[in-house]
């Protein structure tokens, strides 16, 4: 594990093409953020915030407050909040506002909220006079340790999400992690879905602090959160590093989505990310324990941990069978191969081309309940 309570930085560089491309800063307000932007040469750029409903009224004004003094002009860009929002129409409007305040290439935008304004203002940066540079100010602990690293940006498309888009890095991202502090606690924990997905996947012995430290991160405790912060970080860092387009490795991080998407979908988006993330890792666990590759005792420990930070590991409703047709047609499945990610241990996933229709089928049967 990466000894993170030793010197902890406030800083993680992230490699592409083996130069550094951007820094994660991790603050405890939003007072570095000038000093970050001015290295990005911003006195004679044109900033836009771009933030959603939620977001919008709690921390724009003071961040175009904040930036103001240091660079030619701000201007915030609000869009409704919501995954159904996530679609062309809400990048169009951005490009309007855009155009009718005349930016230019050597303009900026500022993705200010969680998943779903980081995905659409990264799409809207990398397509605007063909790429404009943009920063993520992630507010979310889904989109601090996850969406906001790595550069995939995009729109859903109908039923279908993320069918739309491009690999297209920030040039920043700064955390203020007392955002997470203004987050409902159900909405909070759905991050920890991809949190415990980390040390599942990478890092056993993360795994194990996570569940040491379970009341604290509960809390929020805030040296807790960012220690937290700076492995899961640092793992999705290095892993996108090493496989910045999904052509290997950066396919592990999909571990408990495969299950997880098609639960999402079927649910109407009644379930948040992160809780169909949880529901997808029993999947996965389970099949990884049916395959003979984890142990029962590893199979209920990594249950237990996701129950214990009060995710569901299952859900009711819909059709074991529904959940196999939709993992079979999604997007991620076109070459006709499914690729499941399973762990050979905890802390040590693998990309599966062997699994058949049959495995899903009986996965999906372990987290769907109706009576
Ligand atoms: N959220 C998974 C990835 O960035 O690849």
């Amino acid at each position: 594990m990466f000894k993170a309570s030793e010197n902890l930085s406030d800083r993680i560089t992230v490699n592409y093409e083996e130069k550094p491309c951007y820094d994660i800063v991790f603050s405890k307000d939003f007072s570095q953020i000038t000093n970050e932007l001015k290295k990005l040469n911003i006195e004679n750029r044109k900033l836009c915030i771009v933030t959603e409903s939620n977001v919008g009224p709690l921390y724009a004004e003071e961040l175009s407050e904040i930036i103001k003094p240091f660079c030619r002009k701000v201007i915030i860009h609000q869009f409704e909040a919501g995954e159904k929002n996530k679609n062309v129409n809400t990048v169009n409007k951005i490009y309007d506002t855009l155009i009718k305040n005349k930016f230019d290439r050597n303009d900026l935008l500022l993705a200010l909220g969680g998943g779903v304004t980081g995905d659409i203002t990264g799409f809207a940066a990398a397509t605007y006079l063909r790429g404009i540079d943009f920063v993520q100010i992630p507010t979310t602990l889904l989109a601090q340790v996850d969406s906001s690293i790595g550069g995939k940006t995009g729109v859903d498309f109908e039923a279908y999400k993320n069918m739309v888009g491009a690999f297209y890095m920030p040039k920043l991202v700064y955390m203020n992690l007392s955002t997470l502090n203004s987050l409902p606690k159900r909405e909070y924990l759905s991050g920890m879905g991809e949190v415990i997905k980390h040390g599942l996947i990478k890092d056993k012995e993360y795994f194990n602090w996570l569940n040491e430290n379970k009341d604290k991160i509960i809390d929020r405790d805030y040296t807790t959160l960012k220690e937290m912060l700076f492995v899961s970080c640092n793992i999705k860092g290095r892993v996108v590093e090493n496989d910045p387009k999904e052509k290997g490795e950066r396919a592990l991080l999909n571990f408990g989505h495969t299950v997880g998407h098609a639960v999402e979908k079927l649910k109407d988006f009644s379930l948040l990310h992160g809780e169909c993330v949880a529901i997808g890792m029993n999947a996965a666990c389970f099949l990884s324990m049916k395959k003979g590759f984890i142990s029962k005792k590893e199979y209920e420990k990594a249950v237990e941990t996701i129950k214990m930070f009060e995710l569901p590991v299952n859900t009711s409703g819909i059709e074991p069978r529904e959940v196999t047709e939709a993992t079979l047609n999604d997007k991620k499945m076109y070459s006709g191969i499914i690729k499941f990610i399973l762990l050979m241990d905890i802390g040590n996933a693998i990309i599966s081309r062997e699994i058949a229709k049959e495995d899903i089928l009986n996965s999906a049967k372990r987290v769907i309940v109706n009576e």
